[in-house]
């Protein structure tokens, strides 16, 4: 389908500059125009300018430049379409629509999302109609997911057989192709089909506005030679390093709070969000990357990471400081008691004590700083000067020279030397 030219224009003249780029970039205004970090590049000094009444955004940076349209198309990796969309939606304009496609590519990219979305409705109804999603429904409710929760996040089931889904596209003829590049149906040496989700609960990943674009799935009975999640592949619409599972229904929270809690599985984002706990989401199905945090950080500058109380916990964490500190955004580690995930700890412990510990995360010094004492690693000079050297080189990973002289200075005071020495090193 396409916008009515008409359509088009009216969105472009209702769509005023300065108030879509706000949402992601904090401009300052400098005379005529307004002045920002370009969010295309890494820089220190301001290089990005918006005009209001040009309607206009260039970096002299980077080089990016565009209109309303580009800008939302750029960052947000939206087609032309849904860029349009996000703007009428914004700006409260009903759209009109003509037949046709605007090209091919487009074509194909409208397709994947259809059929996304096809695919999320049969799972949802699976999970919710049929004798069989019937376990996966008990599964969940003892989880202590409710229905309004499978609904608001739309779980689903994918059948045990290895054509369910197949059966679906066959019985409606719709193109196994399309299917197939979503990484849903997998093409046999005989030119046949078979179902990557078998006897799985469903979890569609949603993008930032809505729009369904993979799945993960958790088998419903433990079976050892079945990994315990299966995700979709990448694909032209799914990118997995730069999506963040949840975002979609609780950025509105996490910007209202002006913080977000980072959770690693899905059924944590979900226990802490059925627990009332919204500004959550979870990196689900990677390991946290700098995308997913940049993402995050547009939308709060204040970010909670938390992290299981075990070995593989702690080497999460630390990995993710280096990470984190690449960025400028805030950020405190929370750990989880031993053998505890942020589901597990919320339906042992509560919504309460779960926040408290929230509250009690730890700034990357006194967190590197506690687990070594807990070690007994700060009890001679030797080891004492390792932890203050590894706490130096995560702090290297600082861009910008002030923040990384304040670091420093909180580091030195931790360790009761003086600066100096900590700088020279
Ligand atoms: N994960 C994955 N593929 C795997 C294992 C894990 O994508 N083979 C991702 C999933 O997003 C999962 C998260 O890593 O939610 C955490 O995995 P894990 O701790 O093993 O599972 P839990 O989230 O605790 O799952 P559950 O509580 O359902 O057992
Ligand atoms: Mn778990």
């Amino acid at each position: 389908m396409r916008i009515s030219e008409d359509s088009i224009k009216e969105v472009l003249d209702a769509a005023d500059i300065v108030t879509v780029i706000s949402d992601y970039v904090n401009l300052r205004q400098s005379g005529r125009n307004f002045v920002a970090l370009c969010p295309f590049h890494k820089e220190k000094t301001p290089s990005f300018t918006v005009s209001r009444e040009k309607g206009l955004f260039h970096c002299f940076g980077c080089g990016a430049g565009g209109n309303v349209v580009s800008f939302l198309m750029k960052l947000e990796k939206l087609t032309f379409v849904d860029a349009i969309e996000t703007l009428a939606k914004k700006f409260g304009i009903k759209l009109k629509y003509e037949g046709g496609f605007n090209s091919d590519e487009d074509k194909e990219l409208e397709n994947l999302y259809e059929y996304s979305l096809l695919a999320m409705q049969f799972f949802h109804k699976n999970l919710l109609e049929t004798n069989e999603g019937r376990s996966a429904l008990k599964y969940l409710k003892d989880r202590g997911i409710d229905e309004a929760t499978i609904k608001a996040f739309k779980l689903g089931y994918a059948l045990g057989a290895w054509d369910g889904l197949y059966n679906f596209i066959k019985t409606n003829k719709y193109e196994p192709e399309i299917f197939e590049k979503l990484g849903l149906i997998i093409k046999k040496e005989d030119g046949d089909y078979y179902d990557r989700f078998r006897g799985r609960i469903i979890f569609p990943i949603f993008s930032t506005i809505g729009r369904v674009i993979a799945f993960g799935g958790r088998i419903l009975i433990d079976e050892k030679d079945q990994p315990k999640y299966l995700n979709s592949p990448e694909s032209r619409i799914y990118i997995k390093g730069k999506t963040l599972f949840g975002l979609f229904q609780t950025k509105d929270e996490i910007r209202r709070t002006q913080s977000a809690i980072l959770v690693e599985g899905y059924m944590d984002f979900l226990s802490l969000y059925q627990k009332g706990i919204r500004n959550v989401v979870a990196s689900a199905g990677t390991s946290l990357t700098i995308d997913q945090i940049y993402i995050l950080s547009k939308v709060a500058p204040n970010i909670n990471l938390i992290f299981d109380g075990d070995e593989a916990g702690q080497k999460a964490a630390v990995r993710s400081i280096e990470l984190m500190l690449q960025t400028d955004v805030n950020f405190k580690i929370v750990s989880l008691p031993e053998n505890e995930d942020p589901d597990s700890f919320i339906r042992k412990s509560g919504r309460e004590k779960f926040l408290e510990l929230v509250e009690d995360g730890k700034n990357y010094i006194d967190y590197v700083f506690e687990l070594a004492s807990k070690r007994n690693a700060l009890n001679d000079t030797n080891s004492k000067l390792k932890v203050i050297d590894s706490l130096l080189e995560y702090t290297s990973k600082v861009r910008d020279p002030l923040r990384r002289e304040i670091l420093a200075r909180e580091i030195a005071k931790k360790f009761n030397v003086t600066v100096n020495s900590v700088i020279k090193n």
